[in-house]
């Protein structure tokens, strides 16, 4: 073959692949894959009604699959539940989507054209995807109000944070907050003497500062008493459709609560890494492949 053939050959393979990589993520010269949408590139488009795609994800820890083949979707707006066994990969999950782990193999997108997978997790973070991890993790030597300022000026950095002062409108953004979480009483108290339920819900106001599209919650009831499993169940309730939420928990007295028996919220059983059972809570409840791994126990 001659140089300029083989010139030819590499640039329309390298065309071949911008293609592919264009209709993959949707962002063909700024166009949606349906060339009826404007759509910037890193852009949410939540469209098609997913919020989160997860596709055939698997992740190997020396040859032992953590996730195996998973495939789930989350529409925009939604509250899913999350439960399963110890072990059956809920966990790991999250540090998929958040880009703490990279899975070996299959897709994740935020929305329709992010790519999840591309991405570093500061990056996810920026685009609108909050976690909480089980343990609560605040700065425990500052007052609620001043954790939840700092959550605001998180972007900001530390040097332009101590010279940047509170508008009217971000002073008004953390009293709402402080009512949400139920800690307007103790909005100068030290975060460090906080119930462990207080510090979680400071924690949740803390990432809802940032105001992530979609929320994902490990265990967030996990050490609280019942009153303050049931004011959370509330606030999860009250964030709904303004944000998606993804929540896993053993609670099911909490999942329950959270689903308010109500047949269109989807619960998703996950087991050995992938989908067992989805469907209402009544749903996987009956289920007997759930009933013997996990409810039946
Ligand atoms: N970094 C790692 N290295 C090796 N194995 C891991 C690692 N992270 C998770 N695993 C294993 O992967 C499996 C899934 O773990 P994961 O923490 O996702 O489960 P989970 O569903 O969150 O469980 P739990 O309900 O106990 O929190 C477990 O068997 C776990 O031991
Ligand atoms: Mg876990």
């Amino acid at each position: 073959m001659t140089p300029d053939l083989m010139r030819a050959g590499a640039e329309a393979r390298r065309h071949a692949e911008q293609r592919a990589l264009a209709l993959q993520t949707g962002s063909s010269g700024g166009r949606a894959a349906s060339y009826s949408r404007i759509v910037t590139p890193g852009q949410l488009d939540i469209a098609h009604g997913a919020i989160l795609y997860l596709d055939d994800i698997t992740v190997s820890f020396d040859g032992f699959k953590a996730l195996n083949a998973l495939s789930m979707s989350i529409s925009a707006g939604e509250l899913r539940c999350i439960i399963g066994p110890n072990g059956a990969g809920k966990t790991t999950m999250m540090d998929v989507i958040t880009g703490k782990t990279r899975p070996d193999a299959g897709r994740c997108f935020f929305g329709s054209t992010i790519d999840l997978l591309r991405m570093r997790e500061n990056e996810i973070a920026s685009v609108g995807v909050g976690r909480k991890f089980q343990k609560p993790t605040v700065f425990e030597h500052l007052s609620v109000f001043e954790n939840l300022e700092l959550a605001l000026k998180a972007d900001r950095g530390v040097r332009a944070s101590l010279f940047f002062r509170l508008s009217g409108a971000q002073l008004d953004r953390i009293g709402e907050m402080l009512v949400l979480i139920h800690l307007k009483d103790h909005a100068q108290r030290t975060a460090g003497l906080l119930s462990h339920g207080q510090k979680q819900w400071l924690e949740i106001g803390m990432l809802l500062m940032q105001n992530p599209k979609l929320l994902l919650l490990d265990e967030p009831v996990a050490g609280m008493t019942d009153e303050e499993t049931e004011r959370t169940a509330e606030l999860f309730l009250s964030l709904e459709g303004g944000h998606s939420l993804v929540v896993v928990e053993h609670d099911m007295k909490f999942i329950h609560a959270l689903t308010h028996g109500n047949p269109a919220k989807k619960v998703t059983v996950l087991h050995e890494g992938s989908v067992l059972a989805e469907g209402s809570l009544a749903e996987v409840q009956a289920d007997e492949k759930v009933v013997e791994v996990y409810l039946g126990r």
